[in-house]
Parts: C-alpha cells; sequence; structure tokens
C-alpha cells in the first residue's frame, strides 16, 4: 500500500485499520450498523484521524531531514514552535480557550491564522484523514477495485472495537471490494453548479 496523500503539515495524522480477521469483520459489520456495503464487501477498513500522533510523526520527520543534512532553519522552527502551539491546548485546555479568544479577536486587526483550539484540532486531523481515504480510493479504482465511504457507524462501538486511545477517532469506515450493478441504489443527482460553485 501506498502511503501518500496530502496531510496538514505532512503530519500524517491518520490510520488505516484493516479488519482483516473474520471476528473483527464480523464486529465491524455490526458497528456499521449492518449496513449492505458493509457486509458486502470482501473487506473493512477504518480510517482513524488521530490529534495526538503529530509529535511522533514531527520528530521523525525532523530526525529525518536532519540525517540527511537537509533541515532548514525556517523547518525546524515551523515543526519546534508552532506545531506544539497548533496542536496542544495545555492543562484542562486553558491554552485552548485562550486561542478560542485571541484569533477571532487578532483577526479583527489584522489576517491571524487559527491557532486550533481543540474542536478545530479534531477538525483538522478528519479533514487530512478524509483526504488520506479519498485518495487511497482513487488508488482502489486505478486498480480495478471499488470502495464505499460510509460515516453511518456506531462512533463510540468502533472506537472499542479498534482499541483506540483518547485523542483519536474514527473519520470513516471504507469497505472494499469489486463493484456490483445491484450496488448502485439510485442515480447520482447532481444540485445545481451554482449551489456548489460561487465566483468572488
Ligand atoms: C463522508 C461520507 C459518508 C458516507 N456514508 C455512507 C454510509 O454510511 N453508507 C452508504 O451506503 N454510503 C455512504 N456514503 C456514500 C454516499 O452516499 C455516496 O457517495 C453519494 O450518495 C454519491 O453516490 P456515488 O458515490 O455512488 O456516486 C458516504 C459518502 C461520504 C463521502
Amino acid at each position: 500500500m501506498r502511503r501518500q496523500a496530502p496531510g496538514s503539515s505532512n503530519l500524517q495524522p491518520w490510520e488505516f485499520v484493516i479488519l482483516k480477521s473474520e471476528a473483527a469483520k464480523e464486529q465491524g459489520e455490526k458497528v456499521c450498523l449492518d449496513q449492505t456495503a458493509a457486509k458486502r464487501a470482501p473487506l473493512l477498513i477504518a480510517i482513524v484521524a488521530h490529534t495526538d500522533t503529530w509529535r511522533r510523526n514531527r520528530d521523525l520527520i525532523m530526525a529525518t531531514f536532519t540525517k540527511r543534512g537537509t533541515l532548514r532553519k525556517r523547518q525546524g522552527t515551523y515543526y519546534r514552535k508552532l506545531i506544539p502551539l497548533v496542536y496542544t491546548n495545555g492543562p484542562l485546555g486553558v491554552l485552548g480557550w485562550w486561542k478560542h479568544l485571541v484569533g477571532p479577536v487578532g483577526s479583527l486587526f489584522r489576517p491571524v491564522p487559527n491557532m486550533m483550539p481543540r474542536h478545530d484540532t479534531r477538525v483538522m486531523v478528519h479533514k487530512s484523514a478524509a483526504l488520506a481515504a479519498a485518495t487511497f480510493m482513487l488508488a482502489l479504482r486505478a486498480e480495478g477495485y471499488d470502495s464505499c465511504p460510509m460515516e453511518g457507524f456506531d462512533p463510540w462501538r468502533a472506537k472499542k472495537l479498534l482499541n483506540l486511545p483518547r485523542g483519536a477517532e474514527v473519520c470513516m469506515f471504507l469497505a472494499v471490494g469489486k463493484r456490483s450493478d445491484k450496488g448502485v441504489w439510485w442515480d447520482r443527482i447532481l444540485v445545481p453548479r451554482e449551489w456548489v460553485v460561487r465566483e468572488l
């Protein structure tokens, strides 16, 4: 499996959990509320979004650049100073509340980046995880396979089944297999272009 997909700061805050054993697949189907796609597909994969793997991944990225002798000063500052500020919210989330206030107030005076209070950190990692899922879905198509993304699942049972730590959540499940004519339930009706594309 190639593991290349766009991801925020290249921190790859995702994990693909393959429900390989029969028992895990069966439990996965239940967690996916016995949806047809989950039951009919031979393979189920959970795409997990992590808010707490940034330190490990950042350290590996920086160590690799350092070993290669290609770590630039700006890059070091970015990963050492900005990234911890973005991903951490301090004891009892105090820093998170500060970030929650300082962003909108600062923005009244000049453009400021989102410093990511807790709920925005979750959005951030889910964006990257969803893009990784979409990239994987396209790669599957290129290899002649098909997939169905599913957000119709029980998130609490999913977390338990996959044994996820506190900072992790299932972004979606992917049912993977070969397409069946019966698998498409109805035509894809597109809403008008002007509802979804806007020019300023
Ligand atoms: C985030 C996301 C969640 C989805 N959840 C489900 C789901 O739980 N069950 C399902 O059968 N399809 C699910 N779908 C598939 C959509 O219903 C489907 O992509 C959409 O209706 C367009 O149809 P098409 O992709 O077959 O053209 C999901 C798609 C996305 C992107």
